[in-house]
This record gives C-alpha cells, structure tokens and sequence, in this order.
C-alpha cells in the first residue's frame, strides 16, 4: 500500500478532502517550533503547515509518497522549501537523532489505524512518548467505529470517486470490507480506476488490512505509553466528543505524563 500506482493515484483520490488542513494549520500556528508530522505522505498537510510557517519534519516509510511530496516542494517558494524536512523512517521505530523534544506530534488521516498489531500501537505510542516535550501535544485524528454500520456493510461493494485537480481524471475507488470484528481488523480490498477526459480508464488492484480503535481503547493505550487523554473532539470545529453520539471521527488530544 501506498507504493507504485497507488502513490501515484493517492492525491487524485484525496486532493478535494481539505476539512482537516486549518484546524491543523491553526494546531501548528500556535507552536513556535519544529512540529512532527508523522505519515506525511505526499504533502496533503506537509504543504499547508509549511505554507503557514510552520516547521514541520515529516515522516514516512514509504519513498514512493515521499518522492511525489518531494516533486510538489519543488513548485514552492524557497521558504515554503525551508519549513520542510522529509524523513523516510518507520514511525513505530523513530530513531532519527532529531537533537529537540516537539511540542506538537501529528497522527493524522486515519495513520494509526495502519498500526494493526497492539504490540505496534504500543511501541508507536511509547516511541513518540520519548520525542515530544514535557508540554507538548499529540494529536491523533481516526474514525470512530460504528458496529451497526459496520455489520450492514460487510463485505458490500461501496465506492468513492474523486474529480482531481491535480490529475485532471476522475479517480473512481470500488472498495468492500471484511470486518473480523473479535481481531479489531477490516480487509479492504479496492479496485482503483483512473478515467481520463477522453473516456478512457485503468484499473488497479489494491488490498490493505486496517484495525479499528475504540476511545476507551485509546486512553487506555495513552495511558499505558505515559501519556493523559486530555480532550476528544468530534469536529474539526471543536465540538466536544460526550460518548453518546456516534460521529464518524474522532480527534484524541493527548499530553505526556509527568513526574510530580
Ligand atoms: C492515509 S495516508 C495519509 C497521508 C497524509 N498524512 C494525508 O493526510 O494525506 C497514510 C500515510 O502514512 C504512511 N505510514 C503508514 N504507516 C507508517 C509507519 N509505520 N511509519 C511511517 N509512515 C507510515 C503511509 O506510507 C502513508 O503515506
């Protein structure tokens, strides 16, 4: 996943979704320091933040999203350039000698539910405890689960097309989940079609296994990693998450522990 076509195709699918970028340009506005933004693809967000002001080292494993972020910081003005620092580095391991502790860390689009083994939600979680300062702030932006939803559409083919800019093609995205709901696992797996102008279309196939997270879950992993769940909300806008309702996300604020 997100290697060859896939990177190729992931901003004609994506470039229309633009809901999170000023609640995170905000989020990076208010922090006078180099931000960490871990799975940074190919920019979706790297861009925005940079474009603001902010400094933001951003991390991915895979070079294939890497290399297109790199292609797109080339149109930029030389500041924009500046802000950026890429890192192709797995974040689970996070080894790099960065020299500072962050203030602000990044899981942004969905990243952690790539963390499918609880044993690298854990290492991930514990590994980022160890980068970011005493003050700082992780956020963590994924989907809330919804069971009912999730059994009505087991193993249906769904899609999502997206008109690119970029691209100038339609990127048309026929996907059907298996959900193992004891595991916490969803198999996606997804016919990806790039239709030109002109009518004429390719067809990919691409397959990922994906977890989901519940939000006890998540403060009980933050806690185990050193961290305090301080916040949840439900909106890009600030609306406050009160476990009754069922949104489709949800954005976990978390601050590190410390000795008192
Ligand atoms: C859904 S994309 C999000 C990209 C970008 N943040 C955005 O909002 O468009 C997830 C990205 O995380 C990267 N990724 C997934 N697991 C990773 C890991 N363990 N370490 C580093 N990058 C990872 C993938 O390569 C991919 O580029």
């Amino acid at each position: 996943m997100y290697t060859g076509v896939f990177a190729r195709l992931y901003d004609g699918l994506f470039d229309n979704f633009v809901e999170d970028i000023d609640f995170y340009v905000n989020l990076g506005k208010k922090v006078n320091a180099s931000i960490l933004e871990l799975g940074c693809g190919t920019g979706r967000l790297t861009l925005p933040l940079a474009r603001a002001g902010c400094r933001v080292i951003a991390i991915d494993r895979q070079q294939d999203m890497l290399n297109i972020l790199r292609e797109k910081l080339k149109k930029e003005t030389q500041e924009v350039r500046e802000n950026v620092q890429i890192i192709k580095e797995d974040f689970r391991k996070l080894k790099y000698p960065f020299g500072c502790k962050f203030k602000l860390i990044l899981l942004p689009f969905n990243l952690f539910l790539n963390l499918v083994a609880q044993k690298d939600q854990l290492s991930a979680l514990k590994n980022i405890r160890k980068h970011i300062d005493d003050k700082g702030l992780l956020v963590i932006d994924l989907n809330l689960p919804n069971v009912e939803k999730m059994i009505k559409e087991d193993g249906k083919m769904k899609f999502f097309y997206n008109t690119s800019k970029i691209h100038r093609k339609t990127i048309i995205e026929y996907y059907c989940t298996k959900y193992n709901f004891p595991n916490q696992t969803e198999k996606v797996s997804s016919i990806m079609e790039e239709v030109g102008s002109d009518g004429t279309a390719k067809k990919f196939l691409t397959k990922d296994t994906l977890c989901f997270v519940f939000p006890k879950e998540m403060k009980l992993l933050l806690e185990l990693t050193n961290f305090n769940l301080t916040d949840i909300w439900c909106s890009y806008k600030g609306d406050k998450f009160d476990y009754k309702s069922n949104p489709d996300f949800l954005i976990y604020f978390a601050r590190p522990k410390t000795k008192t």
